[in-house]
């Protein structure tokens, strides 16, 4: 039985690694990822499946494989695939060791690899038998994401982790061993002189401990192994095995937005390697999510800012008087009046994407200047800055969630399944979303086949058998005082369903 096992691994999405995503990164970098409407994945270590699952159900063409060590993850995702009726997915319970085997035939082969929370994680000979399965398993346009701890980050938190394992030695009991932990280095923070350098990472350590999931933090900082690596190290172990780094998944790696111009243009100046490595310095950066290719596909040196004609844009930003402001806290301006009209309807959009040919479209009808080759460069190298800061989201994939609020409200039966256990759902956009149990109620009712009259019934029962709704300083109780206030959050909640791209109809 495997820790896993014994304290199962919370059923994380991880928004990044959504083929979309991947493809959209890979292109940009000269590599033509295949479609994400047809590809074939593989997760390695793809714990209780969640990941997975909400990929399979966004992408219903293509076809996705889990495996995992714990036999319990497994029973848990298969569960939950059963009761969807999904069948381009199969979780199997295996080591990743017996994947490192060269496949027979091309549904042996993948287009996507992710092995997300588990190379730091495992002994040597299972980190090799990733990057061999990745060597020997990914498509000719194949793309894998390896994540990972990375230095110099993980050198505050390694001394985080030997306070707290050092205490709990001998402990058995998981909870326990993580309550000892941290009474230790809680102690030691409080008995460390106020300010001092060895106090503030205590104190962050011990703060980023507090915010996180528990089974989270037990299997980071319990573990027998967690090795975090250099990204150079993480880079040389890839090649070894003829792979080649592309990016990171997450954007916003390619700039320098905290470091001084002229430091940023000496960076700019560093093969890609190096200063991905020496960006880690200034950033002390603690994670990776790094994706590599086969060696033999030719990278482009620069980002191919032309790509953006064959994506999928949205954008979370706010703007006024040119000024974005960015879900991500970041901001920027916008100063030609075409780029601005652009993000007006990104923004307006949202959380629906439009394909970059749709926008130009679009564009030209309120601005009819707008149709020269030119004028489209332009449009292109203004949205691409955008992308580059994190102020514009690319995908390969389109999301169309339904943005209004119909007459018989559909959540798709992914995220209904997951608001009857848990209070995280996932969106169309295979992001989590955490909600009130209010809002959990709802999302289970809406299937589709409800009207609004019969929401509300359901909502006011629920509201009575749960001590009413509170209202301001009031708790409103009783079937007549509660169903019209019902019906008014309702329809607030439903339109907020519809903004977190949770309405299929
Ligand atoms: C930290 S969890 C990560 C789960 C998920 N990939 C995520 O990132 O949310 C690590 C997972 O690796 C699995 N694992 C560890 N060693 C393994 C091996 N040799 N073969 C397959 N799975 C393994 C564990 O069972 C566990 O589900």
């Amino acid at each position: 039985m495997s820790n896993y096992d014994e304290v199962p691994y919370p059923d994380f999405i991880h928004p990044v690694t959504h083929p979309g995503n991947i493809a959209a990164i890979a292109r940009l970098n000269g590599l033509d990822a295949v479609p994400p409407e047809s590809c074939r994945v593989l997760e390695l270590a793809c714990g209780p499946g969640g990941n997975l699952i909400s990929l399979a159900s966004l992408l219903p063409n293509s076809q996705f494989e889990g495996v995992d060590l714990a036999a319990g993850h497994i029973k848990t995702g298969n569960a939950v695939i059963a009761k969807l009726g999904l069948n381009n997915i199969q979780l199997k319970h295996g080591n990743i060791e017996d994947w490192a085997v060269e496949p027979q035939t091309d549904d042996e082969r993948f287009d996507y690899i992710i092995a997300h929370g588990v190379y730091s994680w495992v002994p040597d000979a299972v980190r090799q038998s990733i990057l061999a399965i990745c060597q020997m398993r990914l498509s000719e346009r194949g793309v894998a994401l390896i994540s990972y701890n990375t230095y110099p980050g993980w050198h505050q938190r390694e001394m985080a982790r030997d306070i707290m394992r050092y205490h709990a030695e001998g402990i058995d009991d998981p909870l326990t061993r993580l309550r000892h932990g941290k009474a230790l280095l809680s102690s030691v923070m409080q008995n460390v002189p106020q300010g001092s350098a060895y106090r503030l990472s205590l104190e962050e350590e011990l703060k980023a401990l507090e915010q996180a999931n528990q089974a989270y933090v037990f299997h980071e900082q319990f573990e027998d192994t967690n090795e975090p690596r250099y990204f150079h190290q993480f880079a040389a172990e890839a090649s070894s095995h003829l792979l080649q780094y592309i990016a990171e998944a997450e954007w916003g790696d390619t700039t320098y937005e905290y470091v001084r111009p002229d430091v940023a243009r000496a960076l700019a100046s560093l093969p890609k390697t190096r200063r991905a490595q020496t960006l880690d310095y200034f950033r002390r950066r603690t994670f990776r999510q790094t994706l590599v290719c086969h060696e033999s596909v030719t990278l482009s040196e620069t980002l191919q800012s032309s790509e953006i004609e064959t994506m999928h844009l949205a954008s979370t930003s706010t703007m006024q008087d040119g000024q974005l402001t960015g879900s991500n806290g970041l901001s920027g301006s916008v100063g030609h009046p075409v780029t601005q009209i652009a993000m007006q309807r990104l923004i307006e959009l949202y959380p629906r994407t439009i394909s970059f040919e749709e926008l130009c479209h679009e564009v030209k009808s309120t601005s009819p200047d707008f149709d020269t080759p030119e004028a489209m460069d332009d449009l292109k190298a203004d949205l691409f800055e955008l992308v580059c800061v994190g102020l514009v989201t690319v995908s390969a994939s389109s999301v169309q969630p339904c943005c209004t609020v119909s007459t018989r409200p559909h959540v798709a039966e992914l995220a209904r399944e997951q608001a009857r256990t848990g209070e995280t759902v996932t969106n169309l956009w295979h992001q989590p979303i955490r909600l009130d149990d209010v809002t959990a109620h709802l999302v289970r009712c809406c299937d589709g086949k409800t009207d609004h009259a019969g929401l509300i019934e359901q909502m006011t029962q629920y509201a009575m058998a749960n001590g009413g709704l509170v209202e301001g300083d009031q708790v409103v109780t009783g079937e007549e005082r509660l169903r019209p206030l019902v019906s008014i959050k309702m329809q607030a909640n439903l339109q907020r369903l519809a903004g977190m791209a949770l309405l299929i109809a």
